[in-house]
């Protein structure tokens, strides 16, 4: 037993982030992991290894495609499934040794093993109870079950079982046109799978920008990828290693089939709470989730939860900033975290990335707004990479200019987005991006025209 200010349950982006910032303002800190690696699902099974592969299955397509284009001339590479997951499990080991090292360096003391708490102020692992003054939750997610549909991570998979497969398989099917989905549809589309994706509602990427939604969904039929769009699955069945499911299309409601050497479920997650014992301490939840004030606290004194438990969009880098916020408000100071300026990227290729609202949260609220576009056809860069498909749209406020939004698809995406984030935070008006020097030639450049089609026009559109 040893006594603590801060124990923090699960070591995922959120609570090994958490457990480090406490440590770093001097509060006496362990985190425990009852995972053989630090990390969380981010690391171990989801951001770290599908980054990985789609990676990898992105050079792959690259060097089948344009290679030749670029004179660059020879046989193409060939596909070696498990030395690509060796490849893949080589990046997530030196990042979760990575985490290891940060929680020596800072000495946050690991306890292996999986928590709960009897009590507020006490943290229980295998034989042991540990004090803290003040637990964070951390514990994160896990995919969320469809009636219908047994997963065996075998032939019906998760994401964990999709990262893992022995061979590329013939014909897979998705269920789930969100993120996890097109990521992972993607790399097996992009490796020689044939690959249908079955989404719920009538576009993919609910929640996403609508012309976004519609030009990407062009964007990956035409690399191949199939969608039968509005359909509900509502089951599976597995024979002879092989898989059939079973769906309704919405607007008639006829049964459909379709075979399957390997399904992917990918229809969302749900908070994990499980074994921690809030009922009997009686924290309060909210739909699955874990009840929290503006400040991470819970009904019960003492105990917080961040990430993936409570309210928001399931990221690793919301978690990281509740993390961060969290040790700062537990340490006495003012943490914060801007739930308005949260970027969200898809890693597919060309990625998809966006911050702040969309055309539509706009037009629901009433807000008079303006749209400047850009697309990465008028960019130099772009273009003498093959990648000119795609567009910035910056969102602006009307009368006053002030950027309430963008969402980009191309080249880069997922880090030319951030540009916006940093302009968000800091109030700015698109005239202030599209003033500010970018350099020639780059993708960041998209961004400055785009805000410069916010006032008196972009100068290569
Ligand atoms: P998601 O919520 O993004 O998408 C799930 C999709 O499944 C939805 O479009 C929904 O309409 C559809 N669906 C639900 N029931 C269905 C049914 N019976 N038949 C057909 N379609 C159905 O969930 P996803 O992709 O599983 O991801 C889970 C979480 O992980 C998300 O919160 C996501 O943001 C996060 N994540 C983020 C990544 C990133 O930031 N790049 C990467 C991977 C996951």
């Amino acid at each position: 037993m040893a006594e603590y200010d801060v124990i923090i349950i699960g070591a995922g982006p959120g609570g090994y982030v958490c457990a480090i910032r406490c440590a770093q303002l001097g509060l006496k800190t362990a985190c425990v992991e009852g995972r053989e690696t630090l990390g969380g699902t981010c690391l171990n099974v989801g951001c770290i290894p599908s980054k990985a592969m789609l990676h990898a299955s992105e050079l792959y397509h690259e060097a089948t495609t344009n290679f030749t284009k670029m004179g660059l001339m020879g046989q193409s590479p060939s596909i070696d499934l498990p030395k690509m997951l060796e490849y893949k499990q080589d990046s997530v080991n030196s990042n979760t040794g990575g985490i290891e090292f940060l929680f020596k360096k800072n000495k946050v003391d690991w306890i292996k093993g999986y928590g709960s708490i009897p009590e507020a102020g006490k943290v229980t692992v295998g034989d042991t109870t540990h004090t803290a003054k003040h637990i964070v939750i951390a514990t994160g997610s896990e995919a969320a079950s469809l009636p219908g549909v047994e997963v065996d991570e075998k032939v019906v998979v998760t994401s964990t079982g999709a990262l893992e497969l022995s061979k590329v398989p013939n014909k897979m099917v998705v269920i789930g046109g969100g993120v996890i989905g097109l990521e992972l549809g993607s790399v097996y589309s992009r490796l020689g799978a044939e690959v249908t994706v079955i989404e719920f509602q009538d576009a993919i990427v609910p929640g996403a920008d609508g012309e976004i939604q519609k030009n990407f969904l062009k964007m990956l039929k035409k690399q191949g990828l199939k969608f039968e769009l509005g359909a509900a699955v509502s089951g599976t069945t597995i024979k002879n290693k092989k898989a059939t499911v079973s769906y309704k299309k919405r607007k008639d409601d006829s049964e459909h089939e379709i075979d399957a050497d390997i399904v992917l479920l990918a229809t969302g997650r749900r908070p994990y709470t499980d074994n921690l014992g809030l009922d009997a301490l009686g924290v309060e939840m909210e739909r699955g989730m874990i009840k929290t004030d503006g400040h991470w606290g819970t009904n019960v004194k003492g105990i917080y939860a961040i990430g993936d438990v409570i309210a928001g969009p399931m990221l690793a880098h919301k978690a990281e900033d509740e993390g961060m916020a969290v040790a700062e408000t537990i340490a006495g100071q003012k943490g914060h975290v801007n739930y308005g300026v949260i970027p969200g990227v898809i890693y597919t290729h060309p990625e998809v990335a966006n911050v702040g609202k969309t055309e539509e949260q706009l037009k629901e609220e009433g807000r008079k707004y303006k749209v400047g576009k850009f697309p990465f056809m008028g960019n130099a860069r772009a273009k003498s990479h093959f990648a000119g498909e795609g567009f910035v749209k910056m969102i602006v406020d009307a009368e006053t200019d002030r950027i309430l939004g963008a969402h980009v698809i191309g080249p880069m995406a997922g880090d030319l987005i951030h540009e916006v984030c940093v302009a968000m935070e800091f109030g700015a008006a698109a005239e202030d991006l599209a003033r500010t020097c970018h350099a020639h030639p780059t993708f960041s450049e998209a961004m400055r025209e785009a805000a410069l089609a916010c006032g008196d026009g972009a100068i290569h559109a």
